[in-house]
């Protein structure tokens, strides 16, 4: 018999919410799946998770919530990361890929070994698939979730894929707790090492990211390690955010209608004068034609160049009467590029009443003088 979708619960931990956990969440409900979050508000001790060990609270917070679904036999949790995911599958898909997998819990598989590259002649060999466990996802009932995350007695900062990891080695451990991976990432996708594998597909007008490898349709894209610009790939398809009928269905959302505002947002220009750059003046005659209130506008410049100083003061003396200010740091301060950059968003991080910074390089050109006001409705 199958797995009803109310037996499913998605678990995943977000102790802030960016846009990565935005995407995510936007996925799950295009599904109908059903996500509880654990984590929000609290402060994240589990390491810098980039390149270094760590993520232990995840499975503190597992532990703490799974003792409550500890006799739920019937009860199928799925937990995933959450700020490099997305949904590309129901839950009905999943619960049906689980139940043929016929094993009570299923991790994501890799095919890099992390973190603890000595333990690889322990894993059992596997022939065709991914050999290594990845702890970024994995479904199972919940009391065997349950009596796996109970055995964490580490501390926030220690590893989570570590912890994992032994216990899935451990072949009494692996055979009691009735553990498998899903080697031929038949649920679980993580793009890591395996970039070749998996390409964008369009079936009836819905895309899927499909791995070619094992000729696998995954529920569950994880773009992890250095892969969040592929996942960014798919995000923009999968699993809804382009369709054949409809286009961009996200681009309209979330965006503001300046035209219904009293006040608009306050705008810091940052202006990056790097090197000697021809027609300067009329750059900087454009940003005064740009179609925005001026009392909106804040401009920090950065001009690295003595030869425009005097274009610079043109500029201030015409530009003073409408832009209340206007931070000019020269060449005597004999910044690197990027302590310029840096120094242009503080100028707008540090203010209060700064809602957006633009970004804009000398050499630029803007030809339409909307372009602000463009941007700004964007809302990104
Ligand atoms: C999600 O639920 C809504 C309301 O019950 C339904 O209209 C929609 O078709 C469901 N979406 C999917 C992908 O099943
Ligand atoms: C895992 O559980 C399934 C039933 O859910 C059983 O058929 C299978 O033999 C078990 N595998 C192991 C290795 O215990
Ligand atoms: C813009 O900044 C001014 C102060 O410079 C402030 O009074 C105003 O409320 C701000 N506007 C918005 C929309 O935040
Ligand atoms: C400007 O900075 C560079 C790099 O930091 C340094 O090598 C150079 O001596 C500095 N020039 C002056 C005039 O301070």
């Amino acid at each position: 018999p199958s797995i009803f979708p109310d037996k499913l619960l998605v678990i995943t931990i977000a102790t802030k919410e960016n846009d990565g956990f935005h995407r995510f969440m936007q996925s799950a409900k295009y599904f109908n799946y059903t996500v509880k979050v654990l984590g929000q508000g609290e402060e994240w001790r589990g390491g810098d998770g980039i390149n270094s060990i760590g993520g232990g609270q995840k499975v503190r917070l597992m532990k703490e919530v799974m003792e409550h679904y500890a006799s739920h036999e019937d009860m199928v949790i799925l937990f995933t990361e959450c700020f490099d995911v997305i949904f590309a599958g129901s839950p009905e898909e999943v619960l049906k890929k689980f139940q043929k997998s016929n094993h009570k819990v299923v991790f994501a598989a890799d095919g890099i070994l992390w973190p603890d590259k000595r333990l690889a002649d322990k894993y059992p060999v596997v022939h065709i698939g991914k050999r290594y466990l990845n702890s970024g996802g994995f479904i199972g009932y919940a009391p065997y979730i349950n009596r796996i995350v109970q055995q964490w007695n580490l501390q926030d900062n220690d590893d989570d894929q570590l912890f994992y990891t032994k216990i899935y080695i451990d072949p009494l451990k692996r055979e009691a707790l009735n553990i498998t991976l899903d080697h031929k990432c038949k649920i679980f996708q993580t793009l890591n090492g395996a970039v070749d594998e998996v390409v964008l597909k369009f079936e009836n007008g819905k895309a899927r990211a499909k791995n070619v490898f094992y000729e696998t349709l995954p529920v569950a894209i994880n773009g992890n390690g250095p892969t969040k610009i592929l996942l960014n790939y798919f995000g923009n398809y999968v699993p809804n955010a382009w369709t054949q009928d409809s286009g961009c269905t996200l681009c309209e959302l979330d965006t503001i209608d300046l035209s219904a505002v009293n006040v608009y947002p306050n705008v810091t220009i940052g202006v990056f004068i790097e090197q000697p750059t021809p027609f300067l003046p009329r750059f900087l005659d454009i940003l005064l034609t740009l179609d925005y209130p001026k009392e909106a506008l804040k401009v920090f410049i950065h001009n690295k160049e003595v030869y425009h100083e005097k274009h610079i003061k043109v500029f201030f003396d015409k530009a003073k009467h409408e832009i209340s200010t206007i931070k000019i740091v020269g060449p005597e301060e004999n910044l690197s590029q990027a302590e310029a950059r840096n120094m242009g968003m503080d100028f707008c991080r540090q203010d209060d009443s700064c809602d957006y910074y633009f970004s804009v390089d000398a050499d630029v050109v803007l030809t339409n003088p909307r372009t602000l006001k463009i941007l700004i409705e964007q809302n990104r």
